[in-house]
């Protein structure tokens, strides 16, 4: 079997990472502003994402001093018309972006949004469909508006709901039209390991246990996310709503069955999520859980009755490596930039320690092919890599044709398995700020962006050895993976 005729190839970003302009247009600051770039003589190892009150208190303190790359992005915010040219020229169908809240409603609560914010994300879709690009928008890639972290500790408080709602209410109305592919939260499940980053949370503040504090934030961003699938579905008809998720396939460490239900205790929690936004109710295991662990957990009013009618229309994922798990609570190394677990010595590693692990995606969709019945897109997938700018502007990087070609050749295995996957879109297609490490030195991209991790550089965009081979892909429509 080949790839559908209509299959959605593309490349992901995110406004955080990747729009820049952080401070045009009356955009307010969101709270990846202020995760700063842990610089590499710096002693305090802590991860930059993990923000603490402490930390963050400190950040302000040096707004004008501290790297928060996140700010500069790759400057697509001035340069969306030579980037979506470039995207054009190597075929794409779709291109996944994210709209920044703060960029259309500064503090998150105004009931009006800014004009220049409004009319710059018109400007790209615009400019998408000039080349018949079908844009594909996550409503929330993480960030939210500063004063939500500082008055409400983010999305422990229901009134994000009431908030969120409201600005997705406004996408909706105003910009269905031209988009038909939308994603309410990225990687909703990311919370659970990074509560700054996924959920605005100082875990520190509340009143709360961490865990506590956590699984009710997760729960208000479920809410928020099936009543804007509800809004949706009531007034976008044409339009296609999914949810997504960091997808971890986990391995068990040996075939004892302690380590084989620690395996699936951990699936059981990276799908969780998926459950409840494509079933429309929390699963059995985790309410258990959360009885028999004291996790009591302000249900939202009729919740059951608004995640029941809040159901997405596909399920999307983002896949970069496989883990772990054993049943022996020492038996932990770190994998990859978020998650603590064994690594895989069957597998080789990138350059962040990331197992490479095409069939682990082949086995993934199956899963979830099975699981839910529903399209799946991945929305996410590739190889952060060092690379170097030649001085004749190329980039020779063999080591990412490689990775991708693997990966899109287990997409066409599971398409064999009878899996429906209806696209794919690498991560950081143009060059961006990594989100683990707030570097531009981790890349992902089939076109360069000359920067470096201090924000020095021209910003000039270069085609990399991949931006061909992937044209060349997408226009054989995946027959032609040769490398
Ligand atoms: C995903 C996120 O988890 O992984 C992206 O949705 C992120 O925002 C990507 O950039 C890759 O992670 P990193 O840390 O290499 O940038």
């Amino acid at each position: 079997m080949s790839f559908p005729k209509n299959f959605l190839w593309g490349g992901a970003t995110s406004a955080s990472q990747y729009e820049g302009g952080y401070a045009i247009g009356g955009r307010g600051k969101s709270h990846l502003d202020y995760i700063r770039r842990v610089e590499k003589d710096d002693t305090d190892k802590t991860f930059p994402i993990n923000v603490t009150e402490e930390m963050y208190n400190d950040h302000k303190l040096h707004e004008n001093e501290y790297n928060f790359a996140f700010r500069r992005g790759s400057d697509f915010y001035n340069r969306y018309k030579e980037d979506i040219a470039l995207l054009a020229e190597m075929g794409f169908k779709t291109f996944r972006m994210s709209i920044s809240w703060s960029r259309l409603f500064p503090t998150g609560k105004e009931k009006e949004p800014l004009k220049d914010g409004v009319e710059f994300y018109h400007n790209v879709f615009r400019e998408c469909h000039k080349y018949g690009i079908e844009p594909l928008v996550t409503m929330i890639h993480y960030e939210i508006p500063v004063s939500l972290l500082e008055e409400y500790n983010g999305w422990e408080s229901p009134k994000l709901i009431e908030f969120f709602t409201h600005y997705t209410k406004f996408l909706i109305d105003e910009y269905a039209h031209e988009v038909k592919y939308w994603i309410t939260f990225n990687e909703i499940n990311m919370i659970m390991n990074s509560s700054y980053l996924g959920g605005g949370l100082f875990v520190e503040k509340s009143k709360r246990s961490n865990e506590e504090c956590i699984h009710q934030a997760l729960h208000h961003q479920l809410i928020a996310s099936a009543l804007t699938v509800k809004y949706f579905h009531e007034h976008a008809k044409e339009s296609y709503v999914g949810n997504m998720i960091a997808r971890l396939q986990n391995y068990p460490y040996t075939c004892k069955p302690e380590d084989v239900l620690a395996t699936q205790q951990q699936n059981q929690f990276n799908y969780f999520p998926t459950d409840v936004q494509a079933k429309g109710f929390y699963p059995k295991s985790i309410l258990n859980y959360y009885k028999k662990n004291n996790i009591n957990i302000d249900y939202y009013p009729d919740y059951e009755k608004i995640l029941l009618e809040g159901k997405v229309d596909f399920i999307s994922i983002s896949y970069y490596h496989t883990a772990v798990i054993s049943n022996d609570k020492d038996k932990k190394e770190p994998i990859g930039a978020f998650i603590r677990n064994l690594s895989n010595p069957y597998l080789k590693k990138t350059d962040w320690d990331w197992c490479i692990d095409p069939i682990g995606l082949r086995i993934t969709l199956n899963d979830m092919n099975d699981r839910y019945g529903l399209p799946i897109f991945i929305v996410e997938n590739g190889l952060g890599a060092h690379d170097k700018l030649e001085t004749d502007g190329s980039v020779h990087d063999a080591y990412r044709i490689e990775y991708l070609s693997k990966h899109i050749q287990a997409i066409k295995d599971a398409l064999n398995d009878g899996c429906n996957v209806i696209g794919y879109t690498p991560w950081g297609c143009i060059d961006l700020v990594s989100c683990g490490n707030c570097q531009m030195t981790k890349r992902y991209g089939f076109v360069y962006v000359d920067a470096d991790d201090e924000g020095n550089g021209t910003y000039n965009r270069y085609r990399k050895d991949s931006f061909y081979w992937y044209k060349k892909v997408i226009n054989s429509n995946g027959e032609d993976l040769s490398i």
